[in-house]
């Protein structure tokens, strides 16, 4: 009986006069319906959406037709299952689609049918799940019909491989299920390769989709290491794919999409837990690959930075490309759609363009245009199609974030943000020192070229041996107040930008440096303005609050005098740096060096000296110990801290946005008492240690409080409040 079935379809295969049902239209049995037909075979497709059988319907193929009615099942030989199968939201395998088609096709299920399950499913979904439904609702035995897996490989969007060319994985439940799936198949894919068991197919399929993730995930997670030591991983990719052998191209963008690759490694992960097997590769490329969408809405809100609530409007950001792929309007699991969300949530308009998607969720998609772009804030590319107009993107001046590294292939002009593009060669003075440190690594982090200058007074050998690891970083070991000309690396280089941060600094140090202080701000300010002359480099040097001395004015704006005396115990670096101040305005007025002047107040944070003497630091190191939180006086004198990430930023700014010859305040503009500072650390720290008043030193100042209006128009403003400062630094500490 098996034997005459077997030989009825085959001789109807062989002829093309078996009629094919396909189960579910969307891309799967949409390509695999055209490719029947082509091939010669009579279609008819089934699917409960009236649009996608009004579309295929509409194109008048006599032998290709669509139907919602599942009882013209009855009319097919061969009955292949497209239906998709997604995961719900905790990310668990929802095979209801699935089930539902196979109870339907159970129920006009014929003896002598082929049934051919297409759709991606984990190992065993055919035997254990498909077979028993198809048998206990048809009433038919196992030998009545036929039953194989052969796993979809359409690949939207692909130009060059089709369901045609594209070789076919057949399995079949015995052995005449799978030579009539491979005669089927065979008579219109070029490659037909048989597999022994339905599970191998499985497998193979959900090996592919693995395969991928894992890369895709991988090259994320190694992308977040290159950015941290500046390497462009772009550059790294090429070169990779030089090797004719062993490596694979992948690339890192705003995470994976689509039916597949983000679905099936959770139906894998979920058999593999049923028999008890933990795939932690698998897990972890799952769980990077989730985390993507989220990294692109952080570097969102970094760039936008709080700026553009104050004109009244929510942010406004243009999402270009919401397909998972380019060339294709398949929003399936798209990463931009998560974007999308996830910027809502943070309180952003979000709107997009895509030239193959004309609406979502019934938004349209806007023209890329100059009126377009001047309404928005920020531009996202998550999709590069190619038909996208790059070049007015480029040319709108807004801020950018480019996913897919798109435009490196374009000139960008100033103003754009893309850290693939914008790479000095910059000169840190102090680069060991606190600040100087934490500024150098945060320029390395975005891709440029940067060489610390220190002489060690009071800066620190880890700081060097920690920036080391950033390959674009060298260290010249010299004293700013020895001529330069006896070091090739100073005499030589060409530096666009000189951040001048050099100083001996600390209380302890007014004595015994005073020499070098004195000096350093002098001499070799001077020396640095002489390089800057020459190199044509833009200069920013840090001043200090300290030139308002013990201030009678509150807050001080950047025209305050001051009130220092010249020959006090702290003169040797209140002096140092006033002068510093008008040399610098010297160079600015008689030859041109396009200069200014930051004068910082108190920072605190990350990389801080363990012997600095100013508050944060005694009272962190005591109450880490548990002993008394010396007080001077009685602590009611007041102080602000900034946060060092967010001075970092501010030194940035002014060096990016800031006008020559300017002087700006950077600091915190929020006043706490010692007292309260000392019992705020008491608290975070955890610690038992008490407060201790002693005298407080004569020439200690009663407060400052930096106005900072001026630095606020360049778009800078402190983000870390002094709680989540200090708690950072404590953990570091610890
Ligand atoms: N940290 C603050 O709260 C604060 C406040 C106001 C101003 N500032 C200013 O910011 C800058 C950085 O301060 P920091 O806290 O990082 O201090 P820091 O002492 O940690 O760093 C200063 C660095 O300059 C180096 N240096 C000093 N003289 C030099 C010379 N002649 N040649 C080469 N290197 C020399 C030191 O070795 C040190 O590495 C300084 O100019 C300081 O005056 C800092």
């Amino acid at each position: 009986m098996r034997q005459k079935t077997t030989s009825r379809l085959s001789k109807l295969i062989k002829s093309k006069k078996a009629k094919v049902g396909i189960v579910g239209m969307g891309y799967v049995g949409t390509a695999l319906s055209e490719a029947c037909y082509n091939g010669g075979f009579s279609v008819l497709g089934f699917d409960i959406d009236p649009e996608k059988i009004i579309k295929i319907n509409s194109l008048r193929k006599r032998n290709l037709q669509a139907t919602e009615k599942i009882e013209r099942l009855q009319e097919c030989n061969v009955i292949v299952i497209c239906v998709p199968t997604p995961v719900d939201e905790y990310n668990r395998p929802n095979l209801s689609i699935l089930t539902k088609a196979a109870s339907s096709i159970s129920a006009n299920l014929k003896k002598g049918q082929l049934v051919i399950l297409e759709s991606s499913v984990s190992p065993g979904t055919t035997r254990n799940l498909l077979y028993p439904i198809l048998t206990s609702g048809s009433g038919l035995k196992g030998s009545d019909f036929f039953l194989a897996f052969s796993p979809e490989r359409v690949d939207p969007g692909n130009g060059k491989f089709n369901v045609k060319n594209t070789p076919k994985i057949v399995s079949g439940i015995d052995e005449a299920s799978l030579s009539l799936a491979t005669l089927f198949y065979a008579s219109f894919v070029e490659k037909v390769y048989s597999v022994s068991s339905l599970e191998a197919a499985e497998m193979t399929k959900v090996l592919e989709n693995v395969f991928r993730l894992v890369n895709i995930s991988l090259i994320n997670e190694i992308n977040q290491f290159t950015k941290k030591i500046g390497v462009d991983i772009w550059e790294v990719i090429d070169a990779a794919s030089t090797k004719p052998f062993g490596f694979l191209v992948h690339y890192p963008g705003p995470g994976a999409g689509g039916d597949c690759i983000p679905v099936l490694p959770y139906h894998l992960l979920d058999a593999a837990k049923r028999s008890n097997v933990n795939l932690k590769v698998v897990k972890a490329a799952a769980a990077v690959n989730e985390a993507q969408p989220q990294k692109v809405v952080q570097k969102a809100i970094e760039v936008i930075n709080g700026k553009f609530e104050k004109n009244g409007h929510n942010p406004k950001v243009l999402l270009v490309g919401v397909a998972y792929k380019e060339e294709t309007a398949d929003i399936r699991q798209s990463p931009a759609l998560k974007i999308w969300q996830e910027l809502e949530k943070s309180g952003m308009d979000v709107s997009y363009h895509d030239p193959y998607v004309g609406r979502v969720n019934g938004t349209l998609s806007q023209k890329i245009t100059t009126e377009t772009l001047s309404g928005h804030d920020l531009i996202i590319i998550t999709t590069a199609h190619k038909k996208i107009s790059y070049r007015t993107l480029v040319k709108a001046k807004k801020p950018l974030i480019d996913t897919k590294n798109i435009l490196s292939k374009y000139r960008q002009p100033q103003g754009c943000y893309n850290p693939i593009i914008r790479k000095m060669k910059i000169l840190v003075t102090g680069g060991a020192g606190f600040i100087g440190a934490n500024l150098c690594r945060k320029l390395l982090e975005e891709g440029h070229e940067v060489a610390a200058v220190d002489n060690f007074i009071t800066g620190s050998r880890k700081n060097v041996r920690d920036l080391r690891v950033f390959p674009k970083f060298t260290f010249i070991k010299h004293d700013i107040t020895e001529p330069f000309s006896t070091n090739y690396k100073l005499r030589t280089i060409n530096y666009e930008l000189i951040y001048h941060l050099a100083c001996p600094t600390g209380v302890n140090n007014l004595i015994p440096m005073a020499e070098e202080m004195l000096l350093t701000c002098s001499v070799g300010t001077r020396n640095i303005l002489e390089l800057a002359r020459k190199t044509k480099a833009k200069v920013l040097f840090t001043s200090s609050s300290e030139v308002y001395g013990d201030p009678k004015v509150f807050p001080q704006k950047e025209e305050y005098t001051g009130n220092v005396d010249p020959i006090g115990f702290r003169s040797p670096y209140e002096e140092g740096k006033r002068f510093a101040e008008s040399l610098i305005l010297l160079y600015f007025r008689k030859y041109n060096v396009d200069a200014k002047i930051v004068r910082v107040f108190n920072t605190y944070g990350l990389g801080m000296s363990p012997k600095d003497n100013r508050a944060i630091p005694i009272f962190l190191r005591q109450a880490l110990k548990g002993e008394p939180l010396t007080v001077h006086g009685n602590g009611v004198q007041t102080r602000t801290f900034c946060y060092i990430a967010d001075l970092v930023e501010g030194l940035i700014t002014v060096m990016k946005k800031g006008i020559g010859g300017q002087v700006y305040n950077l600091g915190s503009g929020k006043e706490i008492t010692i007292i309260e500072l000392a019992e705020l650390i008491l608290i975070l720290a955890n610690s038992k240690s008490i407060l201790e008043f002693v005298e407080r030193p004569a020439h200690d100042h009663q407060g400052r409080l930096p106005n900072l209006e001026k630095i606020k128009k360049l778009g800078w403003s402190p983000k870390t409040d002094l709680k989540e400062g200090l708690v950072k630094t404590i953990q570091w500490l610890q």
